[in-house]
């Protein structure tokens, strides 16, 4: 098939324009190299030293002869949107292209309001591109499990049956996001599903988990080819972030009580999710909803496995619980399902020890590299 990777210079999307583009599939990635102007702008920056995408993609072709096309642009330049999806002629379009950070969209208005332009105008620039020049072409779209924040009750895959006053009906499940960037994802879901159920156009969106690790099969190929891994307070994720923090002896940074529970992923996992995804399209009119994550995990038991990992590599892992500068249930209940990419095929990748201890033996090959200044969150969600 023929893919174009949105955000394919990012963290997930990178890894993903690898593994499709090995797989097979003929590959293009669109991306405005925005992220690497944010990380610049905030002083922060991946522990791993990756390559400019022109690198990357050459030294790709030179590995594997395979020929990644490229087009270096913004989602909300709609003219640039559309001659690039008329060139490449997609199959299907995996969407990656987003602010990612909740921190980042929380800092202040301006972040606030850059994170929900950029992120919903230019999902919606996609679905109108998709409308009029390519109504079949299938949308993979990267959602995240924080759409659906910490509701009382199990968290279906996208909708769910409920009976009120008698009457019966399967509605999308609520969702109550804990930061404006995740309510941009929130405002993607209800723009794709309806574009899906008056145009015709097939859609999936992809609740995604906290992913961690950084090394694909094909990532680890070439020191080239290195994915980013990111540390800091405000693009950093847990699991990845208690790593580095383990491997350059910073105590780990829990988060208020660290009770808070979340669904993981590993990234080996994440790139062969969308290669299922696109191998089993959505039907014509279809917003179909998946839960990709494998396992939770409450922040403590993240800190007490990098402490366990830490020992049997010979590292002292030190845990600190800080105020929670979120605004967040901390004691709640979790329970989400995730049954259709494994009916699909996934065989998943559990965390393990062999994991955390190959994740903290690359933060340790990199520590040099860490500014410790950019480890503590500097941004709060209260006023
Ligand atoms: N990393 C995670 O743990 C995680 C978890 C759940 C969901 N997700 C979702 O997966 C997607 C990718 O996340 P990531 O961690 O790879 O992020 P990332 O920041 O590493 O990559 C995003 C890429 O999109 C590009 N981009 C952003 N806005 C763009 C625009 N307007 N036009 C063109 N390109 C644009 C950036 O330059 C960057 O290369 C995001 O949508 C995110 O919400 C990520």
């Amino acid at each position: 098939m023929r893919v174009l990777v949105i955000g394919g210079d990012g963290y997930c999307g990178w890894a993903t324009a690898l593994h499709l583009s090995n797989r097979g599939h003929e590959v293009g990635i669109f991306d405005s190299l925005v992220r690497r102007h944010w990380d610049a702008q905030l002083c922060v920056d991946t522990l791993t030293p990756i390559a400019p995408i022109q690198t990357r993609l050459q030294r790709w072709k030179d590995l594997t002869g395979k020929e990644i096309d490229l087009f270096v642009g913004d989602l909300n330049d709609y003219p640039y949107l559309e001659k690039a999806l008329l060139q490449f002629q997609p199959d299907a379009v995996v969407h990656f292209g987003e602010q990612r950070s909740a921190p980042f969209s929380m800092i202040d208005r301006e972040h606030a309001v850059l994170t929900q332009a950029n992120n919903v105008i230019g999902n919606l620039n996609l679905l109108y591109a998709l409308r009029d020049h390519f109504p079949d072409c299938h949308l993979v779209k990267l959602g995240t499990m924080g759409e659906y924040g910490t509701p009382n009750i199990d968290i279906e895959e996208g909708y769910i049956t409920i009976e009120h006053n008698g009457r019966k009906d399967t509605l999308p499940y609520p969702k109550q996001p804990g930061s404006f960037y995740h309510l941009s994802k929130v405002h993607d879901s209800h723009n794709i599903h309806f574009a899906c159920k008056i145009w015709g156009l097939r859609a999936t969106d992809l609740n995604q988990g906290v992913v961690y690790g950084v090394l694909t099969e094909e990532t680890g190929m070439d020191e080239l080819l290195i994915n980013r891994l990111d540390y800091d307070g405000v693009f950093g994720t847990a699991l990845n972030r208690f790593c580095i923090q383990a491997a350059v002896g910073h105590p780990l940074t829990v988060y208020g009580n660290g009770s808070q529970t979340r669904a993981f992923l590993d990234i080996r996992d994440t790139v062969r999710c969308i290669e299922i995804a696109v191998s089993n399209p959505a039907n014509s009119g279809e917003f179909r909803v998946f839960n990709q994550f494998t396992e939770m995990f409450s922040v403590n038991d993240l800190a007490k496995q990098v402490q366990q990992a830490g020992s049997t590599l010979g590292v002292k892992v030190e845990v600190k619980n800080l105020e929670n500068p979120r605004v967040e249930a901390e004691d709640h209940y979790f329970n989400a399902k995730n049954t259709s990419l494994l009916d699909l095929g996934l065989e998943p990748h559990y965390l393990s020890d062999s994991l955390l201890d190959s994740l903290l033996n690359f933060a340790t090959k990199y520590k040099g590299r860490v500014d410790q200044s950019q480890i503590l969150p500097k941004v709060k969600w209260r006023r």
